[in-house]
């Protein structure tokens, strides 16, 4: 009988694997062709969920109010964006988790795309009833070192007129974009520089996690740290 579940068990961690290949194959193919990839519901179910629970049971006072820009850290502009954030650190379970799969997809691109993904930064975010994001560009082109942007959503049963739209332009002279709804387990994916992006205001609490990965920008005398 244990021989029989261990037997289940093992099945179902090479399903999810396989799985995981399977989505991470698809996001590189993207990656090459249109440098961003879209995959609605995508995320693994398990990792979803937990994260929805770990999302759902922190305090208000975990989160807090979201800066702009590298250089100012510390500097917030209501105007441009009204999320608030926390840094996940793999404390919890689904944040391990969560920095495990990531882990994976920057070993699957650096092997399939040789991006050069050196670290991985991400955090939750927490868009209240009215809370938006203007549009902007993750990294600067020159001085950037995120160079890839990874956005999962974790909203169960998001309809349409909840807004929270994540709008991606094509280049600086778009102004249509491309819709993506907000909903659990849909992954946006795109070079940080390429890609100005907004989230329109939501219409009820929406969370998502955004997080980076960087390449290694240390030279001589100058230590980038991970964060
Ligand atoms: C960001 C961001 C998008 C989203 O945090 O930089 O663009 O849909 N987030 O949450
Ligand atoms: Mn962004």
């Amino acid at each position: 009988m244990e021989v029989l579940d261990l037997h289940q068990l093992h099945t179902s961690a090479l399903l999810i694997e396989q799985q995981n290949q399977t989505l991470f194959a698809k996001v590189a193919t993207d990656l090459i062709a249109k440098g961003y990839s879209i995959q609605p519901f995508a995320l693994p179910i398990d990792l979803s969920n937990n994260l929805v629970t770990q999302v759902s049971s922190m305090s208000p006072q975990a989160f807090v109010e979201a800066g702009i820009g590298r250089l100012n850290k510390h500097m917030h502009n209501d105007f441009v964006r009204r999320d608030e954030i926390c840094w996940i650190s793999g404390n919890s379970e689904a944040g391990a988790q969560w920095l495990d799969w990531t882990n994976k997809l920057q070993t699957y691109l650096n092997q399939h795309l040789f991006l050069g993904l050196f670290s991985f930064e991400s955090h939750f975010a927490h868009y209240a009833t009215g809370s938006f994001y203007k549009r902007h560009l993750d990294a600067f082109k020159g001085q950037a070192n995120r160079v890839l942007s990874v956005v999962a959503y974790l909203n169960p049963n998001w309809q349409i007129g909840d807004g929270g739209e994540l709008v991606l332009y094509q280049d600086e002279l778009d102004t249509q974009g491309l819709n993506v709804i907000p909903a659990l387990g849909t992954l946006a994916i795109f070079l940080s520089e390429e890609f100005p992006h907004e989230v329109l205001p939501a219409k009820r609490d929406r969370y998502s996690i955004a997080g980076w990965y960087r390449i290694n920008a240390s030279s001589a005398g100058r230590v980038d740290p991970p964060r």
